[in-house]
C-alpha cells in the first residue's frame, strides 16, 4: 500500500539531498501534496531502490558516512535506553494498525452477511446484491491472497523510525532528524539550524525550549532547574535531550548577527597545517562546555597571549561549533599572523573573541547560490557552503573561485570531491596567475563563469576575496546583469 511521506523523510530514506528532490517536483517528475510524496511515486522514480544498495547516494565519502544506511549498521545507534523508547512506540502504532485491521474484517464480515439476508427479496435487487457480492469475494481474495513483497520504502520508513526521530520547529516550520545519541541540540546544529543555547552542557538554560507534542528523553546530565510551571508546560533542555519519537517543538531560533552573543572562549590548537606555500590551517578546538555559537560567513578575533590578536573569518561550519577552522595567509594578520607561520604549536591556548560580522546566508531565498572567491576569501565561502550543505535547502551550488598563484586553490580536493558526490554542487576553478593586474583577473573569472553557467544571473551571488578583487568584481558583474539586490560581498 502507498504511503505519503514527508519530503525530508523521503530525502533521508534515499539518501539524497532534500533540495535534489524539491528540484525534481519542480520541474515536473515528481508529484507532491501538501509537502508530501507517496512511496508508489518514489519507487518508480528509483525502481533498483534496495536496502544494501549504495550507487543511489549522492554525496561525499564523509557525507556517505553520516548517511541513513550507514547509521544503521554501525557507531550511531542511538543508546538503548533511546532504542526501547523507540521500539515501544512503534509497537503501540503497530498494535493501533492491527486493531483497526481486525475492526475492519469484522466489518467486511458482517457486510458478506448482509448481503446473504438481502438476497432473498427481488430479483433485480437479488441481481445487483449478487453482483456486489462477487465484488467483495473478488477484492477480498486479491487483497487477503497476494502474495505481496514488502514495500521497500515502509522496511525503511519503519527502520528510520527507529533510528531517528523527525523534530519540528515552531514557529518557522524548519525540520531536522536526531540520529545516534545525538541531543535534540547536536542534531539541530548538524542540520544547520541556529537554535538559542549557551553552554551546550546542562547549566545556562539559554537552550530552553517546549516540547508541543511527542516524546523526549533525558540523555546527558544537566544541573540547571527548570521551574515548576515551565516543567508543567513542556519545557525541556535541548542540549540534555534527545527525541524518542517524532516531536514538534517551540524554540528561538537566530534570524540575524544581532542574535549572537559575544562570547570569549579558550580554545587549544588542535593542529597547523599548511595548505599550500602561503596557506595555513589553524585548526582550533574548544572545550567541550564552552562552544563558539556563531553563523556561518562571520569572523572573530584570535588572540595569543605573546603575539596578540587578528581579526580572522572562520572557514568551518557553525555546524560544528567546537572544531573552528582559520586559513591563515602568509604575511597577513600582523605578529599573530607571523606566530602561526612560525612556532605556533598543538596544544597551545588560543583566546576566541567574537563573532563578529553580518555577511550571512540568506536562509528566506529560494534562488540557488553561486560563491565567486578570489584567493583567501574561499574561507568564509567554505564557511557558508558547508552550512548551505548541512541546511540542503539550495538546488544549486556552485563555487567558482580565481586563483592568483599557481597553488592558490589550496583546497581543490575537498572541491572535486563536492562536485562529484554532489549532484547540486558544481565547482569552476579558474586560474588567473597570468592576468597582469587585478581587473584582468576578474574578468577573467566572470567571463569563465557565465561561459559556463549560462543561467547565473538567476542566482544569489555570495563574493568574497581581498579588496582590490571585489570592487570591480562588483562592477563587472552588476554590468553583465547580475541584480545588485542578490549580491552580497565581504573584504578579507
Ligand atoms: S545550552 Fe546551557 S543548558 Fe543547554
Amino acid at each position: 500500500m502507498s504511503q505519503q511521506l514527508a519530503i525530508s523523510r523521503a530525502a533521508r530514506l534515499l539518501g539524497v539531498s532534500r533540495a535534489a528532490l524539491q528540484k525534481r517536483i519542480k520541474e515536473g517528475g515528481l508529484h507532491s501534496f501538501d509537502g508530501t510524496i507517496t512511496s508508489e511515486e518514489l519507487l518508480l522514480l528509483y525502481p533498483d531502490l534496495e536496502l544494501e544498495d549504495s550507487g543511489l547516494f549522492e554525496r561525499t565519502q564523509k557525507i556517505k558516512q553520516d548517511a541513513f544506511r550507514r547509521r544503521v549498521m554501525d557507531r550511531t545507534l542511538p543508546a538503548k535506553e533511546v532504542l526501547a523508547e523507540r521500539l515501544f512506540e512503534q509497537s503501540l502504532e503497530l498494535n493501533d494498525i492491527k486493531q483497526h485491521l481486525q475492526h475492519y474484517h469484522t466489518l467486511v464480515v458482517g457486510l458478506q452477511d448482509k448481503i446473504q439476508e438481502l438476497s432473498s427479496g427481488q430479483q433485480e435487487a437479488r441481481n445487483a446484491l449478487k453482483l456486489l457480492d462477487e465484488w467483495l469475494e473478488h477484492e477480498l481474495h486479491h487483497v487477503l491472497g497476494e502474495d505481496k513483497k514488502p514495500d521497500t520504502f515502509d522496511v525503511m520508513d519503519a527502520m528510520l523510525k527507529v533510528m531517528s526521530a523527525h523534530v519540528t520547529l515552531q514557529p518557522s516550520g524548519r525540520d531536522f532528524f536526531v540520529e545516534g545519541n545525538d541531543t535534540l541540540l547536536e542534531a539541530a546544529l548538524k542540520a544547520g539550524l541556529a537554535l538559542n543555547y549557551g553552554c551546550s552542557s546542562g547549566n545556562c538554560g539559554m537552550c530552553k525550549a517546549r516540547v508541543i507534542s511527542g516524546q523526549v528523553m533525558k540523555v546527558r546530565h544537566f544541573d540547571y532547574v527548570l521551574s515548576e510551571p515551565e516543567k508543567q508546560q513542556g519545557y525541556t533542555l535541548m542540549c540534555c535531550h534527545t527525541a524518542v519519537s517524532d516531536v514538534a517543538i517551540e524554540a528561538l531560533e537566530a534570524t540575524s548577527a544581532s542574535d549572537i552573543p559575544k562570547q570569549q572562549i579558550s580554545a587549544r590548537v588542535k593542529a597547523v597545517t599548511p595548505l599550500s606555500q602561503d596557506m595555513m590551517m589553524l585548526h582550533l578546538q574548544t572545550p567541550r562546555t564552552h562552544r563558539l555559537r556563531f553563523l556561518a560567513g562571520q569572523s572573530v578575533t584570535l588572540g595569543h597571549v605573546e603575539a596578540g590578536s587578528g581579526e580572522f573569518p572562520i572557514a568551518s561550519c557553525p555546524c560544528n561549533d567546537r572544531d573552528l577552522q582559520f586559513h591563515i595567509q602568509r604575511g597577513l594578520g600582523g605578529a599573530f599572523g607571523e606566530k602561526v607561520w612560525n612556532g605556533l604549536k598543538a596544544g597551545e591556548n588560543i583566546t576566541v573573541y567574537g563573532p563578529w560580522g553580518d555577511y550571512l546566508f540568506n536562509e528566506d531565498s529560494q534562488n540557488g547560490v553561486m560563491f565567486i572567491a578570489f584567493d583567501r576569501g574561499y574561507a568564509p565561502l567554505k564557511s557558508l557552503l558547508e552550512h548551505s550543505m548541512a541546511r540542503e535547502s539550495a538546488e544549486d551550488m556552485i563555487l567558482v573561485w580565481g586563483a592568483s598563484t599557481v597553488d592558490g586553490h589550496y583546497m581543490s580536493n575537498l572541491c572535486r570531491a563536492w562536485d562529484d558526490a554532489l549532484e547540486n554542487f558544481h565547482y569552476l576553478p579558474v586560474s588567473v596567475a597570468d592576468a597582469k593586474t587585478e581587473d584582468e583577473a576578474v574578468t577573467q573569472v566572470v567571463e569563465s563563469l557565465l561561459k559556463s553557467f549560462p543561467k547565473a544571473r538567476l542566482l544569489d551571488l555570495y563574493l568574497a576575496g581581498p579588496e582590490s578583487y571585489i570592487a570591480p568584481a562588483r562592477d563587472k558583474l552588476l554590468a553583465a546583469g547580475f541584480s545588485a539586490s542578490k549580491l552580497t560581498a565581504m573584504v578579507v
